[in-house]
């Protein structure tokens, strides 16, 4: 019962919360901190506040993944501020990935503009399951809440798609940097129990990261 109750607490709050008011578009350089962001006086709100230019903009693809995301949070459009929501243009060069990421806070959905990309998540223990497929253009995917997930362009020319997310703020944690890169290292024996490699290798991703 205590179990019970203590998972659906979780997750009521693995969602934004609900507004109490028509908007809070967040207000620069606050020094309060809350869970989200500041409002700004709702008197002096702009049309420009709720808006967001240049997603029409190809996102710079040379890197080694062969991908990039323009990210249209709260942090980007103010606007979004308490509002429960997101979205992100994902440009993919030929064979480009976005790794294996999670958002922590938020359910993404993506629809794909151009291109061929294959999709995955990846089910929680004991499972594992990958449930994946190839998308055309037009074609809509969701990648729920917390699961990690990836894409990948499969054609030979430029990919693009855009998703829309649960979350002002929807947070990312890519699995790679974070479990190679953390600041400072995780224990390199750690690592190697946890990955069953040798701790040479460990080091080496550890100084890609
Ligand atoms: C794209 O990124 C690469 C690598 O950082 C850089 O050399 C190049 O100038 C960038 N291209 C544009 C158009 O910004």
């Amino acid at each position: 019962m205590v179990a019970h109750l203590a998972l659906s607490f979780w997750l009521v709050l693995a969602v934004d919360q609900s507004t109490l008011q028509d908007f809070c578009v967040s207000q620069p350089n606050a020094q309060v901190l809350v869970n989200g962001l500041v409002c700004k006086d709702p008197k002096l709100v702009e049309a420009n506040d709720f808006s967001f230019s240049g997603l029409h903009i190809a996102g710079n693809t040379s890197n080694p993944l062969g991908s990039k995301v323009t990210p249209v949070f709260a942090a980007q459009l103010p606007g979004l501020n308490t509002l429960g929501i997101a979205m992100a243009r994902i440009d993919f060069a030929p064979w480009g990935i976005n790794p294996p990421h999670t958002h922590p806070r938020a359910t993404e959905i993506l629809t794909v503009l151009q291109g061929s990309i294959e999709v995955g998540f990846v089910t929680s223990n004991p499972d594992n399951r990958l449930i994946r497929k190839v998308l055309q253009q037009g074609d809509v995917f969701v990648f729920p809440i917390g699961l990690i997930h990836f894409q990948r362009n499969v054609g030979d020319g430029n990919a693009i798609a855009i998703a829309a997310l649960g979350s002002q703020n929807p947070g990312v944690i890519t699995i790679a940097n974070a479990v190679f890169g953390s600041n400072p290292d995780i224990a390199s024996d750690v690592l190697s129990k946890a990955f069953q490699l040798d701790n040479g290798v460990v080091k080496n991703l550890q100084s890609k990261f």
